[in-house]
């Protein structure tokens, strides 16, 4: 069921995507209690990384005992900046390093770093030498299909990176200019499955457990990573191990089971970043989380509305009543 990425095995072959803005400290955090899923960090831009101790720093201040293990993902044009920044991380406690060349943002690409390097090869290619130059721990490199349906070049790039000694590869079966639009191409993944002999993994639209079956038999990956399929369920990751491992379905929690997850949430991201900030961040988390329950809508604005953790947890605890006793009328 694992998988072997360098010489480190990861026991489960569902990975928590890397996202900005969504995959922080906190909800690492609340995906590892689910389960043992590999997770990775958000996308670090390396010269920003190495030039300030401002924001991507303060939002990557992880205890790398706790979070562990953790793919720390970083994006750059800059191979020497690239080198760097993945030898503080190793240093800092990283468990894989992971090169971003599937970033579709306009001030990203603009630089040629994240998906545009898959238009320059050559320079992916120095990238890439010199991280793994940089660091011992495995490099591992997650990248779209290429740049446009004219350019699928995701193959001779999988090739490329697994010469120079990355030892894993995620595609998300969608080409930068396809942006997040149309459908994710899982049997286009099998070509790049056939192209390299490391693992690869299969990344885009899995929203429910029979995606993740379909996409792995379509694309022949050996795992598959996550995700907006987690938003709002942290469970989820576990739910697809689980039925990879025994064919049978784990239920979801229940609805006050979820409401504890989401409290727990909760406490992480305002104890991380204060009540200030941490409310703010966290109001996307609770959106996604109570969607689509009875009278969520006007409850959510009364928890948005709290100043403080405690106001916020009754809040949050009256949502969860209202909608569990409509849901049983
Ligand atoms: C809000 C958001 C932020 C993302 N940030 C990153 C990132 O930092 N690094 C990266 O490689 N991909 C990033 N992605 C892309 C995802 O990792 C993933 O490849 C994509 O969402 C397709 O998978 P999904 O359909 O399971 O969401 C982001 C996606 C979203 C929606």
């Amino acid at each position: 069921m694992g998988i072997r990425i360098g010489d480190i095995e990861v026991v489960a072959p569902v990975f928590l995507a890397p996202m900005s803005g969504v995959t922080d400290l906190s909800f690492r955090k609340i995906v590892r209690k689910q389960g043992p899923e590999l997770v990775f960090s958000e996308m670090i831009a390396s010269r920003e990384f190495l030039k300030t101790e401002s924001l991507s720093v303060r939002k990557f201040n992880t205890n790398f005992v706790e979070d562990y293990p953790l793919a720390v993902q970083l994006a750059g044009w800059d191979p020497e900046d690239m080198a760097l920044a993945a030898k503080i991380n190793e240093d800092r406690g990283a468990t894989f390093i992971d090169i971003n060349m599937g970033c579709p943002a306009k001030k990203v690409v603009k630089r040629y770093a994240g998906s545009a390097l898959m238009q320059d090869l050559n320079l992916a290619k120095k990238i890439i030498q010199s991280v793994i130059k940089a660091v011992n721990v495995p490099v591992t490199l997650k990248m779209r299909t290429g740049w446009n349906l004219d350019h699928r070049n995701a193959p001779e790039l999988a090739l490329i990176a697994e010469r120079e000694g990355v030892q894993m590869i995620t595609v998300h079966g969608r080409t930068r200019c396809q942006l997040y639009k149309g459908v994710a191409d899982w049997p286009f993944i099998a070509q790049v499955k056939g192209a390299v002999k490391i693992p690869v993994i299969a990344n885009g639209d899995i929203r429910t457990i029979y995606d993740a079956k379909e996409c792995l038999e379509l694309s022949k990956a050996d795992g598959v990573m996550i995700g907006r399929g987690s938003y709002g369920r942290p469970w989820f990751l576990n739910q697809i191990t689980k039925f990879l491992e025994t064919g049978k379905i784990q239920e979801a929690p229940s609805l006050d089971e979820q409401k504890l997850v989401l409290i727990e949430h909760l406490d992480y991201m305002l104890t991380h970043y204060g009540f200030q900030d941490g409310a703010k961040l966290a109001r996307k988390h609770i959106a996604w989380y109570t969607k689509g329950l009875p009278s969520s809508g006007e409850a959510r604005q009364k928890i948005f509305a709290t100043n403080s953790l405690s106001a916020l947890i009754t809040e949050v605890n009256d949502l969860y009543s209202i909608a569990t006793e409509k849901m049983a009328a």
